[in-house]
């Protein structure tokens, strides 16, 4: 059975002067309604412009987009743009990192949602208001039936993120993409912000994308992960599995330089040495080669000269890693956890 998103081999490619940015390079996932995908990875990874595709934010650009996104048996890629247009908002919505720059400042508040809300629906302007009122008090927002006036700057960050959340959610759509929804807000805001995103999706049965980088927040958020580098998956799977039972080096850096997931207070923070690499020319073979502690694990020059396939590891058939190492659990174990 398809799942409810399935995205094949997704390609995002941006022709440049000096050559083809590959920012997302044959990505595939899937996500059930209800459930929650954490995509995580370093800065460039290629998270944003993946789910941009999806959203069909790519067209009119001179990105070239390929493969298959499928929405409830439906490819996203194959509509035309008045049919990506009636989807954009209604079906499939963003919640981006920023709400003061994806409002408008010379606008209401209230006003901007019921823009979103008009959109896709014939309502007049009693109707809407009421409805704009309704989903501020769902996202909580105090006396909303005032702050529906109020201009962005009049509201706090927090509620800034709320209110974007309402714009998100107000046509109750099926796929909601959060881009660092939380990522500019302090850590108690932030954890009031998760709370409702998922009392929501429990309430609508939205399926949700989280943008984190965060791995503390795919902890508490997500049912399955999905780990980029250089604009390809390289681990994948159930949450639990990927935080306990990481099977890749890239992994293993991410989850040791997060301090919210490093519980004793005496292990130290290690970050992952050197930097992502460049998407014009990514180095041969395996792209992390260049930062891997563990490539001299794997025999010849494997590492050097082969891309890793995205296949199982030691967790069976649902958790896929893309790695040269053959037993990455008991290196995990016995060189990562004790070290
Ligand atoms: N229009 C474009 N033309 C060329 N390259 C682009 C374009 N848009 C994005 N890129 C490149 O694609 C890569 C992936 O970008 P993306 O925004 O998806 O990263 P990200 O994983 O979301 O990072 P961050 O965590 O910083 O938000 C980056 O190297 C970026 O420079
Ligand atoms: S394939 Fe080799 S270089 Fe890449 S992560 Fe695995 S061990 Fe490291
Ligand atoms: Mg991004």
């Amino acid at each position: 059975m398809e799942k409810f998103l399935t995205v094949d081999d997704l390609k995002v490619h941006f022709p440049t002067q000096d050559g083809v940015v590959k920012a997302t390079d044959g990505l595939s996932f899937g996500l059930e309604r209800g459930q929650t995908l954490g995509i995580v990875g370093e800065s460039g990874s290629g998270k944003s412009v993946s789910s941009s595709a999806i959203l069909g934010l790519h067209r009119g650009t001179s990105a070239r987009v390929t493969g298959e996104i499928r929405l409830d048996g439906t490819d996203l890629l194959t509509l035309t743009e008045d049919e990506m247009r009636a989807m954009r908002g209604k079906d499939v919505a963003m919640i981006f990192q920023d709400p003061l720059s994806a409002m408008h400042p010379y606008y209401s508040v209230g006003n901007q949602i019921a823009e979103a809300y008009r959109v896709h629906h014939d309502a007049g302007k009693k109707e809407t208001r009421k409805r704009v009122i309704e989903m501020l008090e769902l996202v909580g927002i105090p006396q909303p039936d005032r702050r529906i006036d109020d201009y962005p700057h009049q509201f706090s960050g927090g509620m800034r993120q709320r209110a974007m959340i309402a714009m998100a959610l107000i046509n109750d759509p099926k796929l909601v993409i959060a881009d660092e929804p939380t990522t500019a807000l302090d850590v108690t805001v932030q954890a009031q912000i998760l709370d409702l995103l998922q009392k929501l999706q429990r309430e609508f049965n939205t399926a949700i994308i989280l943008i984190t980088h965060d791995l503390g927040v795919v902890a508490e958020m997500a049912d399955d992960v999905l780990v980029m580098y250089a604009g390809r998956a390289v681990e994948y799977g159930p949450t639990k599995d990927i935080l306990t039972h990481p099977q890749m080096p890239y992994t293993w850096g991410l989850l040791s330089s997060v301090p919210s997931l490093v519980a004793d207070v005496d292990q130290k923070l290690v970050p992952i040495p050197g930097a992502p690499p460049s998407l014009l020319n990514p180095p041969p073979g395996c792209p992390f080669h260049p930062r891997c502690a563990h490539k001299d694990k794997v025999p010849g020059d494997l590492c050097f000269t082969v891309l890793p396939e995205l296949l199982p590891g030691d967790r069976g058939e649902g958790h896929l890693k893309r790695c040269h190492l053959t037993e990455p659990e008991a290196i995990y174990q016995e060189e990562v956890v004790k070290s």
